[in-house]
């Protein structure tokens, strides 16, 4: 993207913003919460529109594409949204099946061994796939909406605090199944998370996003090591200690390294 700005009236969320994301990536995106990270998700994929600036995927503007070629690119990636995750009317099999409905043609046979195999891809049992999501518990939910983001087979895979919620051991054991279809299935992943374990053990490349500009780019390990006093707090403030506290608690593997 390059020069992405997005205004809500006059109030500036993204303030003329350039960002890479590189093929085959574990991209961490962090920033205080209403700072613009969802809002910056969306942009992206041109559900918000934008006041300056363009953004390119797959080598196409994605905010001048007619709708065919919209619909085409929108099959190539896949998206899991902070809130409302699932359609709480339909069972995880259904959910999965409807961007396969939207987006594909295929016999209803076809359509249920392919739920049957996301499921299994995202580690549930294949009797979740007859469950609604009330019936589930919040990990579960968590898999299967990872399970219809990955519908279609994307490339690109948006997660927007997939683990928010989670208690440590869950959100630890998502972190290492996002980082295992991740090199499975050749992924690009733009990742929104609060988590510093997740931060550390799945991310390979850090965004920092605050004011409405990224302020920091770079491996976990040299922005938990900052001396930017944004970072600092950041990491080294109530929240960061939170997460390393009860991070310690469940005995994460990565908590020792990020706290030392
Ligand atoms: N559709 C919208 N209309 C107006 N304001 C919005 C809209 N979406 C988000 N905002 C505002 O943009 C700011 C950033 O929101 P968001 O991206 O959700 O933050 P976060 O970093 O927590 O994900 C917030 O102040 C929010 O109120
Ligand atoms: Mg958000």
């Amino acid at each position: 993207m390059r020069d992405l700005t997005v205004a809500f009236g006059d109030k500036v969320v993204l303030d003329h913003l350039d960002l890479d994301v590189f093929r085959g990536e574990i991209l961490g995106v962090i920033g205080a919460s209403g700072s613009g990270k969802s809002v910056l998700a969306r942009a992206i994929i041109g559900l918000l529109p934008r006041q300056t600036g363009t953004v390119e995927i797959f080598n196409e503007d994605v905010g001048a594409l007619a709708p065919d070629a919209r619909r085409l690119i929108e099959r190539r990636w896949g998206v899991m949204f902070q809130h409302g995750a699932l359609f709480s009317s339909l069972t995880v099999r259904q959910n999965i099946q409807f961007p396969m409905r939207e987006h594909l043609q295929l016999s209803e046979s076809l359509l249920d061994e392919l739920a049957m195999l996301k499921i299994a891809m995202v580690g549930l049992k294949p009797d979740a796939a007859e469950k609604y999501p009330a019936e589930l518990s919040g990990g579960m939910v968590k898999r299967a909406a990872l399970a219809r983001a990955l519908a279609l087979d994307p490339e690109l895979l948006f997660l927007d605090e997939p683990t928010s919620g989670l208690d440590p051991i869950s959100a630890g054991e998502f972190d290492e199944l996002v980082t295992t279809l991740q090199e499975t299935l050749d992924l690009t992943v733009f990742m929104i998370t609060h988590d510093l374990n997740t931060l550390d053990a799945a991310c390979g490349r850090i965004v920092a996003l605050a004011h409405g500009k990224l302020i920091a780019t770079g491996p976990a390990a040299a922005l938990i090591a900052s001396n930017d006093p944004w970072l600092r707090s950041y990491f080294q403030g109530p929240r960061g200690r939170t997460i390393f506290s009860s991070a310690n608690q469940a005995h994460r593997p990565s908590t020792d390294k990020l706290a030392g």
